[in-house]
C-alpha cells in the first residue's frame, strides 16, 4: 500500500504528521515511541546527525536498530551527515522506510536517491535554508519525499524562518505541475501556527519536534495537529 495511505486511508487531505524524537530522552524512546503509535502518527522523524555535517552528534544505526525492533509505525531516517552514501545499506538493513539525505552533503545525489530507491525504500532530499529550490529541481524525479528545512539543521526548538514559506510554494506548484507525487515536508520550528502556514503554501508533512514531545498532553498536540488540512492537488505516494 502506499505509504501516504498507508498513514491516513483515503482522506487525502490529511496533512502526515511525523514527530521529531530528537529532544525525547534515550531512557524514555520505548514510551514515547509507543505514545505515538498509539496516536496513529504518519511515520516517526530519527535525525541523525554525525557532528561534521551539523555540530551535534545524534543516533547512529545501533539506536536506530533498537527503535525497529520494537516500533511498527514507519520510520523516517533524517541523514544530516557529510557523507550519505556510506550510511544507505545500514540504515535500509535496519528497516528505515524512508532515508532523506541533505542536497548540501557530498556524493552524487541522484545516485544516491537511486541507491535509497532500489532498496525499496522512500528518498528524500532536504535543502537547507539558505539553499534555492531551483538546485534541487534536478534532483526531484528521484526523490519521493523533498523535506524543507525552515531551521538550520542541528539542534531542535529553534524557531521558524519566514522563507521557507516561499521555497514550499514554488516547490507545490512545480510538483503539481509534474503530477510527480513528490511529498512535501517541512521540518524546523513547526507549530500549530506554522503548520497551518507551511500547508497552506502546499507542504504535505509536518515533522514537529518539541512542539510535541514538550507538550502538557502528547495525544492532545497530535489531535490539534491532525486537524491542519493538505492544499496540494495530487496524493502524494
Ligand atoms: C533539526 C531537526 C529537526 C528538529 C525538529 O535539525 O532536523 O527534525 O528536531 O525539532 P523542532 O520541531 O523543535 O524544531
Ligand atoms: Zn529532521
Amino acid at each position: 500500500m502506499p505509504y501516504y495511505k498507508q498513514a491516513h486511508g483515503e482522506d487525502s487531505n490529511c496533512v502526515i504528521i511525523s514527530p521529531s524524537i530528537l529532544s525525547v530522552e534515550p531512557k524514555n524512546l520505548r514510551k514515547i515511541i509507543k505514545e505515538l503509535e498509539r496516536c496513529e502518527v504518519g511515520s516517526i522523524h530519527v535525525d541523525v546527525m554525525d557532528g561534521r555535517f551539523v555540530p551535534n552528534v545524534s543516533y547512529g544505526v545501533q539506536v536506530f536498530s533498537s527503535i525497529r525492533r520494537y516500533a511498527k509505525v514507519p520510520l523516517e531516517v533524517h541523514l544530516m551527515v557529510q557523507d550519505p552514501s556510506n550510511h544507505i545499506k545500514e540504515f535500509a538493513d535496519a528497516g528505515a522506510d524512508a532515508i532523506i539525505i541533505h542536497y548540501e552533503a557530498s556524493g552524487n545525489k541522484n545516485s544516491i536517491l537511486e541507491e535509497i530507491r532500489a532498496f525499496g525504500k522512500r528518498s528524500g532530499i532536504a535543502i537547507n535554508p539558505e539553499t534555492d529550490f531551483n538546485s534541487v529541481k534536478d534532483h526531484m524525479k528521484y526523490a519521493d519525499i523533498i523535506l524543507v528545512m525552515s531551521v538550520h539543521p542541528g539542534f531542535g526548538g529553534q524557531k521558524f524562518i519566514p522563507d521557507s514559506l516561499d521555497k514550499i510554494k514554488v516547490a507545490r506548484r512545480l510538483i503539481d505541475k509534474g503530477n510527480s507525487g513528490t511529498m512535501i515536508a517541512v521540518d524546523g520550528g513547526i507549530n500549530i501556527e506554522t503548520g497551518k502556514q507551511a500547508c497552506s503554501c502546499g507542504a504535505d508533512e509536518l515533522v514537529v519536534g518539541t512542539a510535541i514531545i514538550n507538550s502538557k498532553s502528547i495525544s492532545d498536540s497530535i489531535k490539534e495537529f491532525k486537524k491542519i488540512r493538505r492544499m496540494g492537488k495530487n496524493i502524494p505516494n
